[in-house]
């Protein structure tokens, strides 16, 4: 959700006669967008901003003004702070407010500095104005719309209800509005973003409260959209019309990010998650009952405080028997202001590393067999832009795996099934299975249309 704030604050400011500069050196405003959700991510505020105030000094001496604004949610939890310890910083605005950046780089023009961390009663999305035509070419052809924000569920390490805000879904009309967008400049791919993304239960047109089900049923209609993703998911709000959606709708890709967190039923209920591991099994087996290829990704904690040895097994257990495609995993990590801040029984950071370690094995294993697997088959592949090595365009697979081909870079924006021949660290390299239309020529992009929709 950062990357697509941070690209919604460049739409903001553009009208204001900014533009987005390659590097932080030719910069008149650089925004630090900042991630408050684990404290290392947090520390790196500090650490940037002690780089910057050597490059702001640097540019007085030239006699060049650089301000520096932090954004995000660091900047929501910590703003009072930032502004004491460093006096770098020009302007903060939380993650709710970012449509003010103009305002508060000219109220920090006048009066120093600026400051806002309040949640506004408008709804910055009315205000962000749209991304420019060419921005979006620019950008690429997958793209991040959010249509959720925030979260009710309060998890007890979890900061993101604190900074986020409670769960607000926004009108399915303007999602529609920004995918249409999207799609007539070149977007063919959209992922769908929230804290709590499958809680969506936003105004549809015809007056009723759609689900993400329903949203996602009425985004494959759209012209040009091929693929839809959303993420990420609670294990309680999987819907049915969430299961019917990959049931019917060709569009919707069969990968599912279900964060589990922990395998152990004392710990998920020490977490405040509100499901069980059988509750999150049950999730599963009704995506698989419906759709054959579908793969799941996860997120996992270890080291939760209490966490004992047979609680950390449990974990080990339902990852082996679920069987993912990708996880992320990381070690606890209290965070200021929520509940297991203050829990005791703190594991030990040895502990913590071993167990990290342990998971990730089970874990790499299971993704280098989902990856190998792939080796021999044919597999429907999005292209996205030319690769590194000359000659090659690179797409994603479904499970988003990349995928890299010799090809023209008119295939760029197409799906096209590719024989994969090998897998090298996480990429697979394979064939265009289907001859292009003629040797030079390519089928216009709007071919992939016949892909869309159920
Ligand atoms: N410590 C460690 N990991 C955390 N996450 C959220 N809060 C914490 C924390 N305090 C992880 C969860 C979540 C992901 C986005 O970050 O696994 O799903
Ligand atoms: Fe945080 Fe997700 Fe729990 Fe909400 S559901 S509190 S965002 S971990």
């Amino acid at each position: 959700m950062n990357v697509y704030d941070a690209q919604r604050m460049v739409d903001t400011l553009q009208p204001h006669g900014f533009v987005e500069t390659a590097s932080a050196d030719d910069a008149d405003l650089v925004i630090l967008n900042t991630c408050h959700i684990r404290e290392k991510a947090s520390e790196k505020v500090y650490s940037e901003l002690g780089r910057l105030r050597v490059a702001k000094d640097e540019a007085a001496r030239q006699g060049r003004r650089i301000n520096v604004a932090v954004a995000g949610c660091v900047a929501q939890a910590e703003g009072a702070e930032i502004i004491n310890r460093a006096p770098v910083v020009d302007v903060v605005v939380g993650p709710q407010s970012y449509h003010h950046l103009p305002e508060l780089l000219a109220r920090a023009e006048r009066d120093g500095r600026a400051l806002e961390t309040e949640f506004p009663a408008e709804d910055k999305f009315a205000f962000l104005p749209p991304p420019k035509p060419d921005v979006i070419r620019a950008r690429g052809i997958s793209s991040f719309v959010t249509i959720q924000e925030g979260c009710d569920k309060f998890c007890t390490f979890c900061v993101v209800p604190y900074t986020r805000g409670s769960e607000v879904s926004r009108p399915a009309a303007k999602i529609i509005d920004d995918v249409k967008r999207l799609a007539d400049n070149g977007v063919r791919e959209i992922t769908l973003i929230g804290q709590n993304v499958n809680a969506y239960h936003g105004e549809g047109p015809d007056g009723r409260i759609w689900s993400l089900g329903t949203l996602l049923r009425h985004l494959a209609e759209i012209r040009g959209i091929v693929r839809l993703r959303y993420s990420t998911s609670h294990p309680r709000d999987v819907d049915e019309t969430l299961i019917e959606a990959h049931r019917d709708i060709r569009a919707v890709m069969p990968f599912v990010h279900l964060p589990v967190q922990s395998g152990s039923d004392r710990i998920l209920s020490a977490m405040n998650r509100k499901h069980s591991a059988d509750d999150y099994r049950r999730a599963v087996d009704r995506f698989r009952s419906v759709s054959q290829d579908i793969a799941f990704s996860s997120d996992f904690i270890v080291g939760f405080p209490g966490e004992s040895e047979q609680d950390f097994q449990a974990t080990l257990a339902l990852v082996t028997q679920i069987g993912y495609a990708a996880a992320y995993s990381f070690k606890y990590s209290p965070r200021p202001g929520t509940p297991a801040a203050d829990m005791q029984e703190m594991v030990s950071a040895e502990v913590m590393d071993e167990r990290l370690a342990r998971l990730q094995e089970l874990i790499d294993s299971q993704q280098s067999a989902f990856n190998k697997a792939a080796i021999g088959t044919t597999v429907d592949v999005l292209f996205e832009r030319a690769a590194r090595n000359p000659g090659q365009i690179v797409g994603r697979t479904a499970y988003l795996q990349p995928a890299h081909v010799m090809a023209p870079e008119t295939i760029i924006g197409r799906v096209l099934p590719v024989r994969i021949e090998s897998l090298e660290r996480y990429s697979l390299l394979g064939e265009l299975a289907t001859p292009l239309v003629a040797a030079g020529e390519t089928m216009p992009a709007h071919i992939s249309e016949t892909r869309m929709g159920a």
